[in-house]
């Protein structure tokens, strides 16, 4: 692809972290908040991947990670759909097996990270030491008493080698609540500033390359496959090779089921007119004909798959 064609595109944030430490109550709340939604009024249809329009108007593409699937995928592919990682550490719960495991991904593929350390709501997310004790007497009787404690999550994060802004590092981290809301504005903030630092580009002409995020038989549509696109711009009628299975895409939708003209880069779109079910984190490219389609497939089928490019191993 020739580089002078690239363009900024939304950055692609995938929400990561430990089991039930509340990436799909964040992803539900930065939906409900965000001007799209709003002017839709009502609750959407999940395909595990939206787009968010920030009240400052800028468009954010979110990725939740169920289970670690598409992110390992990625991780396979050198990261090439995720642009930042939030890594979501439930404040109560603190740093776990996964939330280590997420740092380790999230390095490896040399992904910017923002840590959102969240249900700040809780009782005991928020730490309760005796010194941060001692500081409330104090601040009762003089205000402005400076107060320098490391949180325990904080604590942990450092242990496990992310260097938080706060004490000296590059790593931004806020202090959030999924459920009241509380903070996420300041973590679309730092994400913003995470976008900045770390432009991103996408070239939307040429031929479509997108990501499969994952893919379901709808009973009325068919086999459905939700993808973010990469390069290039979808459009109803392309000829989308994924694996080893392909599609004429015939209809597309967003995650709100309306019909979409075009999906330019980092767009997540619901397609429809897949043969078959294409795999989550599989590459989708685009055929010049169904016939051209048809003998890629073929020839994947005929190959080792090694060579013609179709993963093995969905964790690795
Ligand atoms: P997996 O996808 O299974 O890894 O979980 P998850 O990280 O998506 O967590 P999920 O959003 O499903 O939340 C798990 C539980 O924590 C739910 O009962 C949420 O209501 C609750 N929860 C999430 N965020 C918060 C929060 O900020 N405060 C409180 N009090 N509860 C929360
Ligand atoms: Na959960
Ligand atoms: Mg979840």
């Amino acid at each position: 692809r020739s580089t002078l064609c690239l363009k900024p595109r939304p950055p692609v944030v995938t929400v990561m972290g430990h089991v039930d430490h509340g990436k799909t109550t964040l992803l539900d709340w930065l939906r409900k908040t965000s001007v799209a939604e709003r002017e839709a009024g009502g609750i959407t249809q999940h395909i595990g991947a939206f787009s968010v329009q920030l009240s400052t108007g800028e468009r954010l593409t979110f990725l939740d990670t169920p289970g670690h699937a598409a992110f390992s995928s990625m991780r396979a592919r050198g990261a090439s759909l995720t642009d930042i990682a939030v890594l979501v550490v439930a404040g109560d719960d603190g740093v776990m097996v996964q939330t280590r495991e997420c740092v380790d991904l999230v390095r490896s593929a040399g992904v910017p990270l923002v840590v959102a350390i969240n249900k700040c709501d809780k009782p005991g997310a928020e730490p309760v030491s005796l010194p941060a004790l001692l500081h409330s007497l104090g601040s009762l009787l003089q205000p402005c008493v400076p107060y320098n404690e490391k949180e325990r999550v904080e604590e942990e994060l450092l242990q496990c080698g992310v260097q938080l802004e706060r004490f000296g590092g590059d790593v931004q981290s806020v202090r959030i609540s999924a459920v009241t809301g509380r903070g996420v504005p300041q973590l679309e903030e730092a994400l913003l500033a995470e976008a900045e630092l770390n432009a991103v580009m996408g070239d939307p002409s040429g031929p479509v390359e997108a990501v499969v995020i994952e893919s379901h038989v709808d009973r009325g549509l068919g086999p459905v496959a939700s993808v973010v696109v990469r390069h290039g711009t979808l459009e109803c009628g392309a000829v989308l090779v994924a694996g080893r299975t392909w599609g004429k895409v015939r209809a597309m939708f967003d995650e709100r089921r309306k019909p979409m003209r075009e999906a330019p880069p980092s767009t997540p779109v619901l397609t429809v007119g897949w043969r078959d079910l294409p795999t989550s984190g599989d590459n989708c490219l685009q055929a010049d004909s169904e016939s051209a389609a048809r003998s890629m497939v073929q020839h994947r089928a005929s190959t080792p798959a090694r060579l013609s490019g179709v993963r093995e191993n969905r964790e690795s």
